[in-house]
């Protein structure tokens, strides 16, 4: 039995499933983690793997990045939390500001979930109608009004919609398909007069890969906006990874608020929300929408976030063109092997992520996402694993590459993968 083993039967009796976030769990047993550094993950039976993971996403670059690290050492020396405002919080929401397009006002939280929670609730505030309206697949943290036809781990463990949500919460949230404008339009036009938000991953990063149809996020702009309903986008996943500005930067819509996390903090804990001064200035102490937190905006999640974001600015648009370069590594080969042995596979990439599914299907929506064979899924990823290569153990999940990951990495990777793929 491997140390990995027996602690993950020690741990079922301990925690349910034996793990604190469900995705973590995959059979017959995950690697439990002693350390990481760059690219790599080091287990506590001294094997090493390429990561492809990186946390569900944070890690743009790499583990134990040194500039985080020292920033973050230095400021234990003066103190985990205060409870009071700081200087660092002020120069953050002014980064934040700075560089992401829909963000006039920033508050800051400690996970996406929060973010996206707080954010519906200053839009339902903002606009005194208690309806919101999601995407079928789009994950927005584990919390009531969301967990309804989610992605993530809760379509991997098959409960897309959790139990223990009161029928009357879910009533509120409308779902709709990913990618089908008429079908949004005509929810919206139904529920005009209760809508209070629209929220979307404008990529979705929660059911493997989905990138948006040409026009999509226009048309959510263009709908919400002459109805007066507030669009929010989340950009958890996508803040920071797709471009400086995220995905309203790539694509060039931009919402009336935004959901930040994962890259924001480098691997610290921190998630923001952040839009149009006159919504934001809804929240309490300045408005009447209570949202609070005492963890929020704490001093060490902060210059982990400085640190990070300093970085990414610094860097400019070829640390972006790198990372698809990078990326197009692994991709480019992985499309040959695909049309070239005939596989019914589909890979989806974008900038610095990807996925493959399995099945003959193009994918753009969770429908189309569901028709791949996650058996088979599981196997792939079995089979990386052995050859040192960690992807997310889910086909609901997407891969993410860091500045971290080496020529070398990425070329050993595309072997593998294909090797995989062929076996
Ligand atoms: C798009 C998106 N929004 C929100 C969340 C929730 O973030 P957290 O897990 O930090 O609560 C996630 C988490 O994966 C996410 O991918």
């Amino acid at each position: 039995m491997t140390k990995s083993e027996e602690l993950f039967e020690k741990a079922k009796t301990l925690m349910p499933g034996g793990v604190n976030s469900p995705v973590r769990a995959f059979q017959p047993y995950p690697f439990f983690t002693e350390r990481a550094k760059g690219s790599r993950l080091f287990d506590v039976d001294g094997k090493e793997y390429i990561d492809y993971c990186l946390a569900y996403g944070p890690l743009i670059l790499g583990h134990t990045y040194p500039k985080i690290i020292d920033a973050v050492a230095a400021q234990l020396e003066n103190g985990s939390l205060f409870g009071t405002p700081t200087e660092q919080e002020v120069e953050l929401a002014e980064l934040i500001c700075n560089v992401v397009p829909s963000a006039e006002m920033v508050r800051l939280v400690s996970t996406g979930g929060e973010a996206t929670m707080s954010a519906i609730r200053a839009a339902r505030g903002y606009t005194g109608e208690k309806k919101i309206l999601k995407f079928e697949g789009c994950y927005h943290g584990a919390h009531d009004y969301v967990l309804v036809k989610a992605g993530s781990g809760a379509t991997t463990f098959g409960m897309p919609t959790s139990l223990g949500i009161p029928e009357e919460t879910a009533r509120n949230t409308i779902v709709v398909p990913f990618n089908y404008a008429e079908k949004f339009e005509k929810a919206v036009k139904e529920n005009k007069d209760d809508l209070a938000a629209v929220i979307v991953e404008p990529v979705i990063g929660n059911i493997g890969l989905v990138l948006p149809k040409t026009g999509f996020l226009e048309t959510l702009r263009e709908l919400t906006e002459n109805y007066g309903i507030v669009l929010i986008f989340d950009e958890v996943i996508t803040g920071f990874r797709l471009a400086l500005g995220g995905a309203q930067e790539y694509y060039g819509v931009t919402p009336d608020l935004t959901t930040l996390g994962k890259v924001l903090g480098g691997g610290f804990p921190i998630a923001a929300f952040a839009g149009k001064e006159e919504i934001m200035k809804m929240i309490a102490p300045a408005g009447k929408v209570y949202q609070a937190g005492t963890y929020s905006g704490n001093p060490v999640s902060v210059v982990a976030a400085l640190a990070t974001l300093k970085f990414l600015r610094d860097s400019g648009k070829d640390f972006y063109a790198k990372m698809e370069k990078n990326c197009e590594a692994i991709i480019t080969p992985l499309k040959k092997t695909v049309r070239d042995c005939n596989l019914k596979v589909q890979v989806n990439n974008l900038a610095s992520m990807f996925q493959l599914f399995f099945t003959e299907t193009p994918v753009c929506d969770y429908a189309t996402v569901k028709t791949s064979d996650t058996n088979k899924f599981m196997k792939y990823h079995k089979k990386l694993l052995e050859k040192g290569v960690f992807i997310p153990p889910s086909q609901f999940e997407t891969c993410f590459l860091s500045a971290a990951h080496s020529n070398d990495d990425l070329n050993t990777t595309a072997a593998c993968v294909i090797s995989a793929l062929q076996k």
